[in-house]
Order: structure tokens, then C-alpha cells, then sequence
């Protein structure tokens, strides 16, 4: 199937790890040029070294997501960088370690809303400009089953479902400028050097019993499935979605 993202300007925000590797990865084998946005240099150096020697178009960028300066700066990157901006990915994100509500103290909140729900307003604010230029765009909100159940990390999942609401909200508002918005969910997703893994290493027998009573599949995600539904969600043959979440989570939430 042709996704038709062949030569569109992507930005995937978190782009240097994990996920958004993984998304970026995907959205340049599909032809589409993709600036990754990340505070280390050295993640995004690696990330764009990897696509453009498989043979694909990648710029990369050094910001804080999480501050509206930064947001701003990744898209106009963007559109700097490419002639313009046809897709956002606004995946930066983390529970930060925070835990439950009665652990978490007036930073532990700033810090989880900045991150996982105003990177997201920001850069989305940010694109419309772009957006206007082309007639159109989409956003993909990378969000979490947390933020769709109990999830014992309170600010992260307040933030996720507020992100999960606003996709709503801004698909609605946003389907007059012909700007699709989609959420995806992510349930439990393993990789090296990912916040999973590493607690693999730490207490491997808990990690055990978590895949054996959470894990319907006796498994975690991959980066690879949830990037491959991001990548269709950004494409033109989604383009009867919007202002919907999709979950990608192998049965591991238990909502409805
Ligand atoms: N992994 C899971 O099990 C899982 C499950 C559900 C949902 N999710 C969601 O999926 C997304 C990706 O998760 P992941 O596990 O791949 O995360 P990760 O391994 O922690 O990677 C996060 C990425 O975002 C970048 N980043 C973090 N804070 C940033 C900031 N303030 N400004 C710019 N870039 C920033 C990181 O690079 P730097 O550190 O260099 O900035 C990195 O590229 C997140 O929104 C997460 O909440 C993950």
C-alpha cells in the first residue's frame, strides 16, 4: 500500500530513542523527510545518521519540547528545513518516575504537564501557521493507556488523558483547517536502554510477574508497533481519522 508520505515534512518530537526512533525511522521509509527534535545531541546525530544511510531525508534539532520557546523552535525547524510542514508527531514524554498522587509535590506536576501535555499545545499551536500554507496537516499525539485507567503515576496519567481530551477538542476545532488529530496509546513498550528495560535489570522477578499478570500476550509492545500505526495514522489513508484515540497495546489496558 502506498501511504503517500513520500517527500511530506514530518517532525517527530522525542525522535532520538525508543518510540520516536522508531516513528521517525518508519515515517522516512516512507519517503517523508523528518526533522527529530531532542535535548542530547548525541541521540539525535545517531537517529539521523541512521535514516539518512538507509537512504532517507533527516535533519535533526536540540531543544526542550517541554518549554514553549523550544516547541516553537522544533517546528519552525521544521518547515525551515523542508519548505514547509505536513506532519507533527508530539511523542516527547515520561512518567519521570513521579508515582502516585500522594508522592507527587508541586515540580513533580509542573514538570509532567510541561512534558506530556504542553510540548504538545505548543507545538501544535506553532504548526498551524505552517499548516495553513499547505491546506492542511496532521497531528499525532503519542498519549498512553495511562491517562485511560488507574496507571499508579497520577500527574503523568492526569497529563495523558488531558492530552487523550485536547486530540478531541482540537479535532473537532481544527477539522475547518483541514488539520487531522489523532491520538495513539501505547500500552507497556520494551526496548534497550528504555525505562522497561531498565527496570528488567533491576528486579528482573517482578518484570517476570508483570508480563505474566498484566501482559495478555506474555510480552511486551516493540517501538516498531506502535511507530507502524503512528505512520499509517499520518498518512493519507487515515483520512477518516480524527479526533479519536487508537489503542496499541496487545490487550494489556483494561479499559473499554
Ligand atoms: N515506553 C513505554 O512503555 C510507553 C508506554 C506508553 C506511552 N509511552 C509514551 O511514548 C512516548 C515515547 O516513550 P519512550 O518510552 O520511547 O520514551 P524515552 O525512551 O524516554 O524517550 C523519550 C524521547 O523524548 C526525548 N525527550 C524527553 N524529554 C524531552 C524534552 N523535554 N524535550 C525534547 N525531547 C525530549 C528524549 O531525548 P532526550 O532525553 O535527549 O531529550 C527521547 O528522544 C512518550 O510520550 C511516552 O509517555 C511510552
Amino acid at each position: 500500500m502506498d501511504l503517500g508520505l513520500s517527500n511530506k515534512a514530518a517532525l517527530v518530537t522525542g525522535g532520538s530513542r525508543g518510540i520516536g526512533r522508531a516513528i521517525a525511522l518508519g515515517l522516512a521509509a516512507e519517503g517523508a523527510k523528518v526533522l527529530l527534535a531532542a535535548r542530547g545531541q548525541d541521540g539525535v546525530d545517531e537517529v539521523v545518521r541512521e535514516i539518512v544511510a538507509a537512504g532517507g531525508t533527516a535533519r535533526g534539532v536540540v531543544v526542550d519540547v517541554a518549554t514553549r520557546e523550544g516547541a516553537a523552535r522544533a517546528v519552525d525547524e521544521a518547515a525551515l528545513a523542508f519548505g514547509g510542514l505536513d506532519v507533527l508527531v508530539n511523542n516527547a514524554g515520561g512518567s519521570l518516575g513521579v508515582g502516585p498522587f500522594d508522592a507527587a509535590d508541586a515540580d513533580a506536576w509542573a514538570r509532567s504537564v510541561d512534558l506530556n501535555l504542553m510540548s504538545a499545545v505548543w507545538a501544535s499551536q506553532a504548526a498551524l501557521p505552517h499548516f495553513e500554507k499547505k491546506n492542511g496537516g496532521v497531528i499525532i499525539n503519542v498519549t498512553s493507556i495511562c491517562g485511560l485507567e488507574y496507571c499508579t503515576s497520577a500527574p503523568y496519567t492526569a497529563a495523558k488523558g488531558a492530552l487523550a481530551s485536547l486530540t478531541k477538542e482540537m479535532g473537532v476545532d481544527l477539522a475547518k483547517r483541514r488539520v487531522r488529530v489523532v491520538a495513539v496509546a501505547p500500552g507497556s513498550t520494551m526496548f534497550p536502554g528504555g525505562s522497561w528495560d531498565r527496570r528488567r535489570k533491576a528486579d528482573p522477578a517482578r518484570i517476570d510477574k508483570m508480563i505474566a499478570d498484566e501482559l495478555p500476550w506474555g510480552r511486551f509492545g516493540s517501538p516498531e508497533e506502535i511507530a507502524n500505526v503512528v505512520v499509517f495514522a499520518a498518512s493519507d489513508k487515515a483520512s477518516w481519522i480524527t479526533g479519536t484515540s487508537i489503542v496499541v497495546d496487545g490487550a494489556q489496558g483494561r479499559a473499554v
